[in-house]
């Protein structure tokens, strides 16, 4: 018998003995796409209207500003913005994003804030720990815990965002979490904003049972109504702030930072250089080249949050004019986010209405995929931030038609 010929060695043979994804390990089986991949399929046929995605809009991106600080910092810094650099991230960059100077040493640049978030789960979390997420919460946050091997535990939240007393009955009830992960402004995707009040109990918490806070800020500088709220990380040392360049410049560009209590930071060091060595060189001199002009930030912000006050409104008012009832929504103070329930009366979840919806031409996230089990069956998450006000109001006469498609009458 030869070794590779044979009528039981063929590669048919082998392939049905051994399923190749047998190589696969328990992580690499377990990794599930999300529920917003899986619709962004659908969003990109031609006339869907999406308020699915949690796309910056897309005319206000800095092209051409970008192109400008490609070519400076090239014609600057030659090859050093092309050169390998350090794990934690360019000075220039850390120095911008700290609060104050003398906490640039405890930032880390990453690549986007979900990087953050990925080397937080593997440097803080053993398999069976607590991570405490607000219900509903970030989908993007739950897979990096829940892929550490985290205990995922809902603490509910509403339009004050997570409440501190329930989390403080859990823990009165034995819950011991290593981490609580909270978006304190204007959150995905509930566009709640936790109030001063909750904060201060949160950190006090923090503080007494010994967790960590994970305050996770994407788009706190999209506030358009309202006084800013101190961030947890001001209110207590157990809490890591992360930020990100994605929502306010550009997400392609994967620049994000965390600050990091000092005794956090060689860890996650440590864990980022086995990941990528060091967030794209280049990418992080652009954003630091965008940051250090102070007049073009502070320009192109207020346009930010004009054109997305302007979107929330038309959405809102959309949903009072065309929906006539059926929907309900407490407008959000800033972000991408409105999150709104349906109707009891029309006994319909958002689950149901979907594919009515797709059919319709509108999508759109349906409350239950950010919960751990059960809850917001009758919420859609509604992004305001990518579509002009004609087409957001297009998009509600829309989903208007597939709620009466679907439950006629009610
Ligand atoms: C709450 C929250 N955190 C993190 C991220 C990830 O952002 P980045 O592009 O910085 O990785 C997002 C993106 O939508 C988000 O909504």
């Amino acid at each position: 018998m030869t070794l590779l010929g044979g009528p039981h060695l063929d590669a048919r043979h082998l392939a049905d003995a051994h399923d190749p994804a047998d190589l696969l390990s328990r992580r690499g089986r377990e990794a599930t796409s999300s529920v917003i991949r899986d619709l962004l399929d659908w969003t990109r046929r031609p006339g869907m209207a999406s308020l699915a995605g949690g796309l910056p809009a897309a005319e206000l991106l800095p092209v051409a500003r970008v192109g400008e600080a490609v070519a400076r910092v090239l014609r600057e810094q030659g090859p050093t913005a092309l050169q390998y650099g350090p794990t934690d991230g360019e000075v220039a960059l850390r120095e911008r994003v700290a609060p104050t100077p003398s906490r640039a040493a405890d930032v880390v640049v990453t690549t986007g804030s979900q990087q953050s978030l990925d080397l937080l789960a593997r440097v803080l979390v053993d398999p069976g720990d607590v991570v405490v997420v607000e219900g509903p919460s970030y989908l993007g946050a739950i897979s990096a815990f829940r892929s550490a091997g985290a205990h995922l535990v809902e603490v509910p939240g509403d339009a004050e965002g997570l409440d501190p007393e329930a989390l403080a009955a859990a823990v009165a009830g034995g819950l011991r979490p290593k981490a609580v992960y909270v978006v304190a402004e204007f959150a995905n995707p509930t566009g709640a904003t936790l109030t001063a009040e909750r904060r201060r109990r949160l950190a006090e918490l923090a503080e007494r049972h010994r967790f960590l806070i994970v305050e996770d800020d994407p788009y706190g500088a999209l506030r358009f109504a309202g006084a800013p709220v101190a961030p947890l990380a001001e209110r207590t040392e157990r809490a890591v702030r992360l930020g990100t360049a994605s929502k306010t410049l550009a997400p392609g560009l994967r620049v994000g930072w965390a600050l990091l209590p000092p005794w956090l930071r060689d860890p996650v060091v440590r864990a980022k250089q086995a990941v990528d060595l060091h967030t794209s060189t280049l990418d992080q001199l652009v954003v630091a080249d965008l940051l250090a002009d102070e007049e073009f930030t502070a320009a192109h912000l207020a346009r930010l949050r004009s054109t997305y006050e302007r979107r929330c409104r038309a959405l809102v008012a959309a949903l009072a004019r065309l929906g006539g009832g059926r929907f309900e929504v407490t407008p959000p103070a800033g972000g991408m986010f409105a999150w709104v329930a349906l109707h009891r009366s029309l006994g319909l979840t958002a689950d149901e209405l979907l594919p009515a919806a797709l059919d319709a031409g509108v999508a759109f996230v349906p409350g239950s995929a950010f919960h751990l089990g059960a809850g917001g069956e009758l919420r859609m998450r509604l992004c305001f931030a990518t579509l002009g006000e004609a087409e957001l109001a297009e998009a509600v006469a829309r989903l208007v038609a597939a709620v009466d498609r679907v439950a006629p009458g009610r």
